[in-house]
């Protein structure tokens, strides 16, 4: 339905201009009418005249002050809420009261000054945060990777200096560290790779349908031994007519790999860690739990942001960086799918990953 003209007129800055100024000459002609009859009855014409001239220009000249000033009050408003935004450094966006929804020109001008405030707000409080994400990332990885580079160093140079000194199994051991350490330089550099194309969106996917419940059988068994040799107990159980997924065989065994890693890590020996994989409706659910230490409340939320590490102060040389779970959930993202912590201190984590079916 089309708006009424009149409440449209309105609306309108011209419209509000157009109809005080009718108003104004309406009220100056009654005037003049009641004024003029009482002196024409009393034949006083030229002082009329006089009178009238001077009263139409003054109530004019008034009556135009008070329109002008009624018109820019929400200007001046404006303006004061871009100095105050101006100084708050174009963190605090503009709040300017548009007295109950006026949208006529300057409602909207002011609408629109409240839009981009809020924009430039959030987009400079998104700038700020990045800058202080990457300035943190480059903290770490440059710590992250002379800490092993440091050690692989004096452990060669021990060999060298100390040659002949040196019995033969002290050389092995010497040598065997800086081959641990070389890897896991080699495992850093790989994991920030991959974490950077992954999140660039410049990784193609495999994409074919496949069971998941034997890949997960399969890296269980991968990881069996090193289990073993912790005394921790790794089992899988996965359903029997569990449907295929469509996924990157590759990408779904390093998700396996990234969240059981994790889990043998994180639970002390005598610990269980299971693999479960089962149907949900039209979904496939893949989940990894462990009977560990369990991540904290404060530090859920965060587990999967990049580079962040529960237990910084106690692991960080332990050669994990924090990358293995945010290049996990990238690569659900990538399939459409989803996952989910649920923790509790001292008792264990359970990872589940949520799959749409082949
Ligand atoms: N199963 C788990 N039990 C307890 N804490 C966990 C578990 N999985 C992850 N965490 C916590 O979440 C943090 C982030 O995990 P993530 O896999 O991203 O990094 P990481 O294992 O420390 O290093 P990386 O995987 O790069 O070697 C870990 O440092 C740990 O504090
Ligand atoms: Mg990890």
């Amino acid at each position: 339905m089309r708006p009424n003209t009149d409440s449209r007129l309105f609306a309108t800055l011209y419209g509000r201009l157009a109809i005080s100024l009718m108003v104004v000459f309406v009220a100056i002609g009654a005037i003049m009418i009641v004024t003029s009859q009482r002196m024409f009855e009393t034949q006083r014409l030229f002082e009329l005249v006089a009178n009238l001239v001077v009263g139409t220009v003054v109530f004019s000249l008034i009556a135009a002050l008070v329109v002008f000033r009624f018109l820019t009050l929400r200007l001046r408003r404006l303006a004061c809420a871009i100095e105050a935004f101006r100084a708050s450094g174009f963190a605090h966006p503009i709040r300017v009261d548009t007295q109950n929804g006026n949208d006529d020109e300057i409602g909207r001008i002011i609408g629109a000054f409240q839009e981009m405030s809020e924009r430039i707000a959030t987009q400079l409080a998104q700038l700020e945060q990045v800058d202080r994400q990457r300035r943190e990332l480059l903290a770490n990885v440059s710590h992250d990777l002379r800490t092993p580079l440091a050690s692989m160093q004096g452990y060669l140079e021990m060999v060298l200096i100390r040659d002949e000194g040196l019995s033969q199994d002290d050389r092995y051991r010497y040598l065997q560290i800086a081959v641990k350490h070389c890897e896991r330089l080699a495992r850093l550099v790989r994991d920030l790779f991959d974490l950077t194309k992954l999140e660039a969106n410049e990784v193609r996917l495999q994409v074919e349908a496949f069971p998941i419940s034997e890949l997960a059988q399969d890296v269980v068994q991968k990881f069996a031994l090193s289990a073993h040799k912790r005394d921790l107990r790794l089992s899988a159980s996965v359903c029997a007519d569990c449907p295929p997924i469509r996924a990157d065989i590759g990408m779904m065994e390093r998700v396996l790999e990234n969240l059981i890693e994790n889990a043998m890590r994180y639970t002390p020996a005598g610990g269980e860690i299971n693999v479960g994989v089962r149907r949900t409706g039209d979904r496939v659910e893949l989940q990894v739990s462990d009977t560990g230490r369990g991540i904290h409340h404060d530090d859920i939320g965060n587990v999967f942001d990049r580079y962040y590490r529960a237990d910084r102060g106690e692991s960080s040389d332990a050669g994990n960086a924090g990358l293995g779970l945010a290049i996990t959930r990238r690569i659900i993202e990538l399939h459409g799918g989803r996952i989910r912590v649920e923790s509790t201190p001292g008792l264990g984590t359970t990872f589940t990953v949520d799959l749409a079916m082949a």
